[in-house]
C-alpha cells in the first residue's frame, strides 16, 4: 500500500515543477540572495531616505528609486513572497516597512501604474495579513486610478509623458493595473471600479491586438471622439513588431481580467495571446523570448527573462481555466524550470538580484541584459503558482 502511495505520487510528480527543480532548495538560495539584496540597499541609500525600492544594475551599481518609479512595489512584492513561503517574522518585518515606504503613491494621479506600485506590495501584504490599514490604501489608490478613465475612449490614460507624440497614450502594460481596480469593488461593493476594469480591458481589446493576436505597445486615442489615432511602440523594435513583455502584460492581464468576471471572452484572448507566445517560431527553444519577437539582430538579441517571468506566472493561472491546462503548466514549468537553472544570479553577486539577463528598453539603450525588480517578482510568484499542485 505504501509503495503504491510513493509511486502514485512519483508519478504525479513527474513532469511536475517540483521534479524538475528541488523548491526548497532554490527557494532557499532565494532568501540569501534577498538578504545579499537587503544589505546592497542600506550600504547605495548613502543617507537618502526618498530611494526606497532596488530597481537594477546601472553603470555597475545597484540603482535605487523612489516611490514615484513605477516599479517601487516589486521589491515590497519579492519580501512577502518569501514570507509567504517561509512564514518567518523576518520577512514580515522586512515586507511591512519597504511596503510602507511606498504608501504615499495612494494619492499620485500623475500614472497609471498604481497597480504595479500598490497592488504588487499592499496587494499582496494585504492577501497574506488583511491589514484593514492595507486595505484602506487600495481603496484610495483606486479612487486615484479612477480619475484617469476617459469615458469617450473608454481607457485609464497611461502616461502623461510625450505629450508632443501622444494625446491619449493607453499602453498593453496597463492592463496590469485593473487588478486593483477590480479588488476594490470587492472590498467596498463600489461597481465603478469594477466597470472602468471592464471597460478599459474591451477597448484595449478591440484596439491593441492584430488579427494574429500579437498586440501593439502603445494606442493614442483621440478624446473628443474616442478613435484610434496612432498605434506605435516604445519599447518594442518597431510599430509593427511584437514587444515581448507586452505580450507578457496581455497574457497575464485578460487572465486575470477572467478570474474576476468569468467573461469567456477574457479566457478566449488570454489562449489566443497564449498561442502568439508559445507557437512563435522565433521563441527560443528554452522559452524565454528575445526583448521583441521581430528583433532584427535574433539570434543575438537581448533576451528579457522578465517576459518569461510573467508568462509562466500567467500560464499557471491560466491552466487553472481552460482545457489546455496541462500545456500551459507543462511549459509554465519548463520556463521556470530553465529561468532557476540558467538565468539565476549565483549568490553573492549582483548585489542580490535573482535574476539576470532582462531588457527595459532596448531602442533607447536602456537596462539592456540586466537584472530587473519586476524579473524577480515574477520568477518568485511563478515559483509559488507552480509549488501549488
Ligand atoms: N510597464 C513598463 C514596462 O513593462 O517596461
Amino acid at each position: 500500500m505504501r509503495l503504491i502511495g510513493s509511486l502514485a505520487i512519483g508519478v504525479l510528480l513527474q513532469g511536475s515543477l517540483q521534479a524538475q527543480v528541488k523548491l526548497p532548495a532554490v527557494l532557499a538560495d532565494a532568501e540569501k540572495q534577498t538578504k545579499v539584496m537587503l544589505q546592497s540597499v542600506s550600504a547605495a541609500k548613502e543617507g537618502k531616505a526618498d530611494l526606497v525600492s532596488p530597481r537594477t544594475i546601472e553603470n555597475g551599481k545597484l540603482k535605487l528609486v523612489t516611490s514615484r518609479d513605477w516599479t517601487s512595489g516589486f521589491f515590497p512584492g519579492v519580501l512577502w513572497f518569501l514570507y509567504q513561503y517561509t512564514g518567518k517574522q523576518e520577512w514580515l518585518t522586512q515586507a511591512k516597512a519597504y511596503t510602507a515606504n511606498i504608501e504615499r503613491e495612494k494619492t499620485n494621479a500623475g500614472t497609471h501604474d498604481m497597480g504595479f506600485k500598490i497592488f504588487c506590495s499592499f496587494g499582496t501584504g494585504y492577501r497574506l495579513t488583511n491589514d484593514a490599514a492595507y486595505k484602506d490604501i487600495i481603496i484610495q489608490s483606486a479612487k486615484t486610478l479612477s480619475t484617469r478613465f476617459n469615458p469617450t475612449v473608454g481607457c485609464i490614460r497611461s502616461w502623461d509623458h510625450h505629450k508632443e507624440v501622444w494625446g491619449f497614450p493607453v499602453i498593453i502594460d496597463n492592463m496590469m493595473n485593473l487588478e486593483l481596480l477590480f479588488e476594490a469593488t470587492k472590498f467596498t461593493g463600489d461597481s465603478s471600479f469594477y466597470k472602468i476594469a471592464v471597460s478599459h480591458a474591451n477597448t484595449t481589446m478591440k484596439n491593441h491586438f492584430r488579427p494574429d493576436y500579437s498586440s501593439y505597445h502603445v494606442i493614442d486615442y483621440d478624446t473628443t471622439t474616442g478613435a484610434v489615432v496612432k498605434k506605435n511602440t516604445h519599447q518594442g523594435y518597431s510599430h509593427e513588431s511584437a514587444w515581448s513583455r507586452g505580450q507578457a502584460w496581455g497574457l497575464y492581464g485578460y487572465t486575470m481580467c477572467y478570474r474576476y468576471t468569468k467573461n469567456p471572452i477574457y479566457l478566449q484572448q488570454a489562449e489566443h495571446i497564449a498561442a502568439f507566445i508559445l507557437n512563435h517560431p522565433r521563441l527560443p527553444k528554452d522559452l524565454v523570448p528575445y526583448y521583441d519577437f521581430d528583433g532584427p539582430d535574433i539570434p543575438n538579441a537581448p533576451r528579457d527573462a522578465s517576459a518569461a517571468a510573467v508568462i509562466a506566472s500567467g500560464l499557471y493561472e491560466l491552466a487553472g481555466y481552460s482545457k489546455n491546462g496541462k500545456r500551459y503548466r507543462t511549459t509554465a514549468d519548463k520556463i521556470v524550470t530553465n529561468l532557476t537553472r540558467s538565468y539565476r544570479s549565483p549568490i553573492g553577486e549582483n548585489f542580490g538580484f535573482l535574476l539576470l539577463h532582462s531588457t527595459g528598453s532596448k531602442p533607447s539603450n536602456s537596462e539592456v541584459d540586466v537584472p530587473l525588480n519586476y524579473a524577480d517578482y515574477y520568477y518568485l510568484e511563478a515559483l509559488l503558482r507552480g509549488k501549488k499542485k
